[in-house]
């Protein structure tokens, strides 16, 4: 069950072959999805070769083969993690029932669009991502970004496999739009805002694998807690590849950090901008940025959706098995902000219809963890700086803070102060000119571009001069 066959022109762990009309449902989809990664994934590199990890099984130890792979050739397949035989509901009204095989017909319309929302996130990062080969830093960090954009396909894959299998012709017409959606487009915008903003350099790319990724690691861990199995299964080897992009994001981070620190050393001076390098300041700004775009994607701090998604047992909270409660939540309140006037206070609320907010207070601690090893790097170079999450309420496009302007700090400000100061927090145009200005491509071997550290060690084992893209 774990191995998965590669014999077949779909890759699966899901019996495929025994089911005749699933498989040409999928067999259809296909050719439209190499379409589309030809017309919307990675511009310019379809034809290199590309050293690229495949799932060979779902196994924790050892899923993985390393080879040299054209991108349009890779072997994008449906894998679920094992089942856990015996499974039953662990939260909400049917907690203690057996998980559902199939989809609970009063729960279809929900659950068909959870499935969709995810699966609409998961083209649309390669779409904002597609320009970015172009310039990259060096071949390592090149094939890493086609090593998350072909995961980021399968992920694809993977809820399109779930709309196939369980949701009929409507799950079938819905597979189609995931193709049909651009990320940015006027008419035909990606399902979330922060999918629909530009990735048009490095920075921002591993800002959007650190904050916005995890928001994917959160999203995952409470639908893989789902009393509909083959979604809990499905999100659970999906994670898997997930650990990957959050590591490209958190250490490619910390590599600029590095860089930054060094220079500050070296030439003695905050402003490494003239030693070609990015500052901690502007670092701060694209912090700010990517941190309060990702801070939306958990929704509004009371949510009757999020309710249901639990009641029902569609989407559970992180950790939910982990939790010693009652898992049901009916009495329980949960620690809110709340605006009065121009202060920010807490305020118990309601347990379940605060469960957006519980998942975002997980990834907020997340979060930290990555700035204090940021910030780590920073003082073992004897700097005296911190680079700071800001305020859960700075710019903020959705829920309670949408309506006001807060600081980084968490102070409320009029428009006024908030257009005067904006600069000092967000990337302005000369930031981002001048960000523009430092991605030109590095592609000799073992070479690495002025404003990031090389990684301490290189991909599955091999040295950092070996060719991670072939573009002979
Ligand atoms: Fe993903
Ligand atoms: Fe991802």
């Amino acid at each position: 069950m774990a191995g998965i066959d590669y014999g077949e022109r779909i890759p699966n762990n899901v019996g495929l072959s025994e089911n005749r009309r699933l498989q040409r449902a999928l067999e259809e989809w296909q050719p439209k999805f190499l379409d589309w990664w030809r017309g919307m994934g990675p511009t310019g590199f379809q034809e290199k070769d590309v050293y690229l990890r495949t799932a060979v099984s779902v196994d924790a130890q050892g899923w993985a083969q390393f080879d040299w792979v054209r991108m349009p050739e890779y072997r994008w397949g449906l894998f679920l993690a094992e089942a856990e035989p015996g499974r039953t509901i662990g939260f909400g009204d049917h907690l203690g029932a057996p998980a559902w095989q199939d989809v609970p017909g009063e729960y279809r319309g929900v659950l068909r669009r959870l499935i969709v929302t995810q699966g609409d996130t998961e083209p649309a990062s390669v779409e904002q991502q597609r320009h970015l080969g172009a310039t990259c830093p060096s071949l390592y960090d090149l094939r890493n970004l086609f090593q998350i954009n072909v995961e980021e396909g399968r992920h694809l894959w993977a809820m399109v496999y779930l709309l196939d299998a369980y949701f009929g012709r409507d799950g079938r017409e819905e597979s189609e739009a995931l193709l049909q959606r651009r990320s940015g487009d006027r008419d035909k915008p990606r399902i979330l805002g922060a999918f629909n903003e530009k990735t048009p350099d490095w920075l921002s790319y591993l800002m959007f694998t650190y904050f916005t990724d995890r928001d994917g690691k959160y999203q995952l861990a409470s639908l893989a807690e789902s009393g509909f199995d083959p979604l809990s299964r499905t999100c659970r080897f999906m994670l898997t590849e997930e650990a990957h992009h959050l590591f490209v994001g958190e250490t490619g981070i910390g590599r600029v950090v590095q860089r930054t620190c060094e220079l500050m050393r070296e030439g003695k001076t905050d402003d490494v901008r003239r030693l070609g390098a990015l500052d901690l300041a502007t670092l701060q700004k694209y912090i700010n940025f990517h941190y309060s775009v990702s801070l939306d994607l958990f929704g509004s701090e009371a949510s009757t959706n999020a309710a249901n998604f639990y009641t029902m047992g569609l989407k559970g909270r992180f950790e939910e098995a982990k939790k010693r409660d009652d898992h049901r939540l009916k009495d329980a309140t949960y620690a809110v902000s709340e605006l009065t006037g121009d202060r920010i206070t807490i305020r118990e609320m309601p347990a379940l219809p605060s469960l957006n907010e519980r998942l975002r207070d997980d990834y907020i601690t997340d979060c930290q963890r990555g700035v204090d090893r940021w910030n780590q790097i920073i003082k073992k170079h004897e700097i005296d700086l911190e680079l700071r999450l800001p305020h859960r309420g700075f710019r903020r496009a959705i829920g309670l803070f949408a309506e006001v302007k807060v600081a980084p700090d968490g102070r409320v400000l009029s428009e006024a102060e908030w257009d005067a100061r904006k600069h000092e927090w967000l990337p302005t145009e000369a930031d981002q000119a001048y960000l523009q200005s430092l991605m030109r491509p590095v592609t000799e071997r073992g070479r690495f571009a002025n404003w990031i550290a090389p990684p301490p060690r290189g991909v599955n084992g091999q040295p950092l001069d070996f060719a991670y893209v072939r573009l002979g």
